[in-house]
């Protein structure tokens, strides 16, 4: 089931105890849709932590029938056929909803926003300071239409990784995606921030659905929807980065010489060094650098032998790795200051 392609559905069933009780749900998930579900106990997605709470909330007891998502068609099948009885993950719009007769919808769980995500150090914090920038996006997504509307240059990928994956590498400045995704690769990765984009024609909410004849269920996750909105929710969508682009705290923006050291590190030096240069199992914490400008220059010019740390003498120059350095220097004090 492929929402602006995210692939969000959860299928619950129910077994409804009559009165409104409700006392077995079964959800039928993706095993493999992160950050929205998961087969891995460590990490089992957002939704089935939601669907979850949802079940505790109402005394039921939860279990999950795993199967991939991927088809709209199979997926509803399922809910029509009996096999299971709610949906997670569903936009509600009348657009949405125009097509699924036979689908009513609960009240909304959380809304999703587009956001920029961009490297933390002079961060875009918002729409407008992507003008003149290379920005990455998924196809056929709310952000792709946003950014291509503003005329703006854009760079358009196939999935959610591969657009991160371009802005890891530094071959886009900034992307714009929805909220889940990019909540879920700002938590992974420390070295870069989001911020949504203030543009409430453009915020879903998401609900869950059920079939129109079970109106009892509907009823019951509303009222467990009501009971977790003030702490429940927002613990599970906070852990999962949804609420960190809210709370954007100004950096200085960059110039270009460190705009250019940023894609130099990010190309070059990021993948053993990590993206926020504190490091990997791979390499040293380059932040924790004790030595002078002049220091990092030489150790960088001679690499460090009988470990990755191959000579880049000759593939840079002396002042291309001064700015590398200055990078990481400015990187250390901006996060500092958060
Ligand atoms: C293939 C992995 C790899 C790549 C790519 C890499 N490094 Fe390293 N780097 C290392 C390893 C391994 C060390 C040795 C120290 C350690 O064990 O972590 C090191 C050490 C260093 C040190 C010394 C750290 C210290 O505290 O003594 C600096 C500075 C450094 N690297 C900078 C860079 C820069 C700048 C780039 C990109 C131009 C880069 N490295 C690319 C693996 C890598």
């Amino acid at each position: 089931m492929r929402i602006l392609g995210l692939a969000a559905a959860i299928l619950l069933t129910a077994t409804a105890g009559g009165r409104g009780e409700v006392r077995r749900i079964r959800l039928c998930a993706d095993p493999s849709n992160l950050p929205f579900s998961s087969q891995d106990t460590q990490e089992p997605g957002f939704e089935v932590e939601i669907a979850r709470a949802i079940a505790e909330a109402l005394g039921a007891e939860l279990s999950v029938h795993w199967f991939p998502t991927a088809r709209e068609i199979l997926a509803f099948g399922q809910l029509y056929e009996g096999r299971c009885d709610l949906f997670m993950g569903l936009p509600l719009t009348e657009r949405f909803a125009g097509d699924k007769p036979r689908l009513i919808f609960s009240i909304p769980y959380y809304v999703m926003r587009q956001v920029v995500v961009s490297s933390s150090l002079g961060a875009f914090r918002s729409l407008d300071e992507l003008k003149s920038r290379l920005v990455g996006v998924q196809a056929m997504t709310i952000g792709d239409h946003m950014v291509y509307e503003r005329g703006y240059n854009r760079k358009v990928y196939l999935s959610p990784e591969a657009t991160f994956d371009a802005l890891g590498r530094g071959e886009v400045d900034a992307v714009v995606l929805e909220s889940p995704l990019a909540g879920w690769f700002v938590k992974k990765n420390p070295g870069f921030r989001a911020t949504e984009i203030n543009d409430p024609a453009r915020d879903l909410k998401i609900g869950a659905g059920v079939r129109r004849d079970d109106r009892e269920l509907k009823e019951a996750v509303d009222r467990a929807i009501r009971q977790l909105q003030s702490a429940k929710l927002p613990e599970i969508l906070g852990r999962h980065g949804m609420t960190l682009a809210q709370a954007a705290p100004e950096t200085a923006p960059l110039s270009s010489e460190l705009r250019a050291a940023r894609s130099t590190y990010l190309t070059q030096c990021s993948q053993c060094h990590g993206t926020d240069a504190k490091g990997t199992a791979a390499a040293a914490n380059l932040r924790a650098f004790k030595g002078t400008e002049a220091d990092f220059v030489r150790t960088v010019e001679n690499g460090r032998p009988g470990t990755g740390m191959t000579p880049w003498k000759g593939l840079m120059s002396d002042e291309e790795i001064r700015a590398i350095a200055r990078y990481i220097k400015q990187l250390s004090t901006d996060s500092d200051r958060q």
